[in-house]
């Protein structure tokens, strides 16, 4: 079936695309996002301030926070701070998706004159004023949920280890895992591209990988919505790679959704190359080209997460290991 999937996917019609078990937006939204996920539970991870809160006080490793700037006073003081310090960081709209609005900051530059250049995983130079005029937009709203005023979220760049450093040429992976009532059911490796200018979000020019749910394996890929095998910049092969500590890493996603209660998923990983895995941020309403990353459809795992889920609630729900060896059998 996913042969005949992978063949026909660019041209299919939205039947076509149905009878292969392909979840599109529509049922995405109404019967997953909204039958799952309670509203009341959305700030938890549409904030990242909130996300990095709960994650933090229940002993999740995530990026480390050097900072929030609320308002336009904060701005310059904490711009200040990150220069004097010397050492890369990641500017970020707490509200934001889809990679806009982040700014990583690979180093930080200066002369005996005090004048301070920041050169980003893209490798463009700014200067302190062109990041500070970078900082008002974010908190202006600009990139964010609902165009409302937003705070700036400040944290440690993480760097990526092996195998993706063979594949990427800057900036850092990051790992989709989407969890369905706490049972992985489909993964992808979003790798930086230069157009995405170091961040690992497709809208932007990223590619994306599947990575098989049994063993961590790479399958598949896709760039703009287009199957690839090769990574566009470096033309290293898409296959032949495996995500390391695997199994610890669906283990991490599974128990997310302990603790934020949201029955369907989006968790994001990266691995740095001290820390190891690190939850990057979660998502209430996980996009849906993770399937043509992997060439296959969600809608069977989904409803066999469900299933499995129900059949548990009857006697006790699984514990996360349990749902995680469960996923890895039933996943090829
Ligand atoms: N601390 C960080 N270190 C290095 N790269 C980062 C960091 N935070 C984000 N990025 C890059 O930017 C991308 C987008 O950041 P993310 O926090 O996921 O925001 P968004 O909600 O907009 O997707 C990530 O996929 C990653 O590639
Ligand atoms: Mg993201």
């Amino acid at each position: 079936m996913i042969g005949a999937f992978a063949a026909k996917l660019p041209l299919a019609t939205p039947g076509e695309l149905r009878a292969n078990g392909v979840l599109g937006l529509n049922r995405r939204n109404l019967h997953y996002v909204q039958g799952e996920n309670r509203r009341a539970l959305y700030p938890l991870v549409d904030d990242k301030r909130q996300t990095k809160r709960l994650l933090e006080s229940s002993g999740v490793a995530t990026p480390k926070l050097l900072g929030v700037i609320e308002g336009e006073r904060d701005a310059d003081s904490c711009l200040q701070r990150m220069a004097d310090a010397g050492e890369g960081f990641v500017v970020k709209p707490a509200k934001g998706s889809a990679g806009k609005g982040v700014t990583v900051i690979e180093e930080v530059l200066a002369n005996r004159r005090g004048r301070i250049l920041f050169r980003t995983a893209g490798g463009d130079l700014l200067s302190l004023s062109q990041l500070r005029h970078h900082l008002s937009n974010i908190l202006s709203g600009v990139y964010s949920f609902g165009d409302r005023r937003d705070s700036a979220v400040v944290e440690e760049v993480v760097h990526p280890a092996p195998p993706f450093t063979e594949i990427v040429w800057e900036g850092i992976p990051d790992i989709r895992i989407v969890v369905m009532r706490g049972y992985p059911v489909m993964a992808m490796g979003r790798l930086p591209t230069l157009e995405s200018d170091g961040r690992g979000n497709l809208h932007q020019g990223a590619v994306g990988v599947g990575i098989r749910i049994a063993d961590g394996a790479f399958a598949g890929g896709q760039h703009k919505n287009r199957f690839i095998s090769e990574h566009p910049d470096t033309l290293r092969p898409l296959d032949g790679y495996t995500v390391p500590d695997w199994g610890k890493m669906l283990r991490l996603a599974a128990r997310c959704t302990d603790l934020v209660g949201l029955g369907f998923l989006g968790v994001d990983i990266v691995v740095d190359r001290e820390r190891g895995p690190l939850i990057l941020e979660l998502n209430a309403r996980p996009g849906v080209s993770i399937q043509l990353a992997n060439r296959c459809g969600l809608e069977a795992r989904l409803a066999k997460a469900e299933a499995w889920a129900e059949a548990g609630d009857a006697e006790d729900a699984e514990p996360a290991d349990a749902r995680v060896a469960r996923a890895q059998a039933g996943f090829a």
